[in-house]
């Protein structure tokens, strides 16, 4: 009798330690207080704005990512008018979206081939070292320090490039690279960009979250990366401005993305258009790339898909996520024009993500590229006229 107890003490106390655990790591980040802060939560599905408590939006999230459907939600509270005033700037539709022709053929059938999915492979493994990238966790502020400095090495030999980390009112900050355009067309901005954030939405709030993100969204970031490398390397040189951009703080309710969106809108800056890669190296539904037709911008949709077609050479489809399920939604709802091409459908994408099993060893590079060919075409062929 007293064996059997010894032997089963041990396993009796295990939930309590790791309970006592849990609560002290969670108090790390996010506090009672902010664990019970009201926030406004737009689910994005035409039912008005509800006000519900941080950790509330939380378990929405993830009770839509185990039911294996991507239902989040928009979280405005700090950003309630980002889509109250029109955008008169907006000016994506003088570029015909729809029928603009190719011009680019001669640069890209020489650049496509530079890029590099060892470059992605790289970059998804150090970033994906990174414990977690949570917004308020010192790792999350190192890992956009990171990215930050894999762009300054990039562009350490040009002084049309700058790389700025973007302030946020939350530890983590965005990440911003500019390689600014020559000419009549320089204050016109196109942008490639991805979330840089990451969560382990069964312990969030949680110093000690194990939240490796390599899908979501090491893959994006990396591919941002490699974008940025070889059209610097490649000697490219824009007339309208270009910006590589990795977002602070998109799992908790795309709050980065707002921000700077809102602050572009207020300075009335001209977006012609804008990419959003957030996972991009997990072949869910084949050899596909599929374009979500939600939030996003159906003339640019188009013209990347006959980019798809004329430089990537890899078939697509369409889907719709069915809510603001990234940062384009932000671009979108502040009146530019945004696209998100995705890695899978809704109904195959990667179930591991936001666990500690999003790693890379799930993850194609091969098919990876994929997302990098078509990101370096968007950039370019909307670049020049
Ligand atoms: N990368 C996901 C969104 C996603 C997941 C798109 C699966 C398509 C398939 C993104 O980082 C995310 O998790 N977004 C949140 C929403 C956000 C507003 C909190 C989500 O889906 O819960
Ligand atoms: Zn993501």
């Amino acid at each position: 009798m007293i064996r059997i107890f010894a032997i089963l003490t041990p396993f009796l106390f295990i939930p309590l330690l790791a309970s006592a655990q849990h609560q002290h790591d969670f108090a790390g980040l996010e506090t009672p207080e902010t664990m019970s802060a009201m926030r406004l939560i737009d689910r994005g599905d035409g039912s008005a704005p509800r006000w519900m408590t941080f950790a509330d939006a939380m378990k929405l999230s993830e009770k839509s990512h185990a039911e294996g459907r991507c239902a989040g939600f928009m979280d405005i509270t700090d950003f309630q008018d980002l889509d109250q005033e029109p955008m008169p700037m907006v000016e994506y539709f003088k570029l015909n979206l729809g029928d603009r022709p190719l011009k680019q053929q001669a640069y890209l059938s020489r650049a496509i081939n530079e890029l590099d999915s060892q470059q992605l492979f790289k970059t998804v493994s150090e970033m994906s070292a990174f414990k977690n990238r949570y917004y308020k966790s010192d790792l999350g502020v190192q890992a956009a320090i990171y990215i930050s400095d894999r762009f300054k090495a990039i562009a350490k030999n040009r002084t049309d490039i700058e790389v700025n980390l973007f302030k946020h009112n939350w530890p983590q900050p965005s990440v911003v690279a500019v390689m600014k355009g020559q000419g009549p067309h320089a204050n016109e901005i196109v942008i490639l960009g991805g979330h840089e954030d990451s969560i382990n939405q069964s312990a969030f709030g949680s110093n000690n979250m194990t939240a490796p993100g390599a899908d979501d969204n090491a893959s994006g970031t990396a591919t941002v990366i490699e974008v940025f490398r070889e059209i610097v390397e490649s000697g490219f040189k824009p007339d309208r401005t270009l910006m590589f951009m990795t977002y602070a703080a998109e799992e908790v309710g795309l709050y980065g993305s707002q921000d700077i969106a809102k602050k572009f809108k207020e300075q009335g800056k001209t977006v012609v258009g804008v990419m959003q890669l957030d996972m991009t190296a997990f072949p869910g539904a084949g050899d596909q790339i599929v374009f979500m037709t939600d939030f996003t911008n159906p003339n640019l949709t188009q013209f990347a898909q006959k980019l798809v077609d004329s430089y990537v050479k890899v078939k697509w489809s369409t889907d719709k996520c069915g809510y603001a399920c990234s940062d384009h939604a932000s671009w979108t709802k502040a009146g530019y024009a945004a696209i998100m091409p995705f890695e899978a459908t809704m109904k195959n994408d990667n179930k591991d993500i936001h666990t500690v099993r999003d790693v890379i060893q799930k993850l194609d590079f091969k098919f990876g590229l994929h997302f990098a060919k078509l990101g370096l075409a968007f950039l370019t062929e909307l670049a020049k006229d």
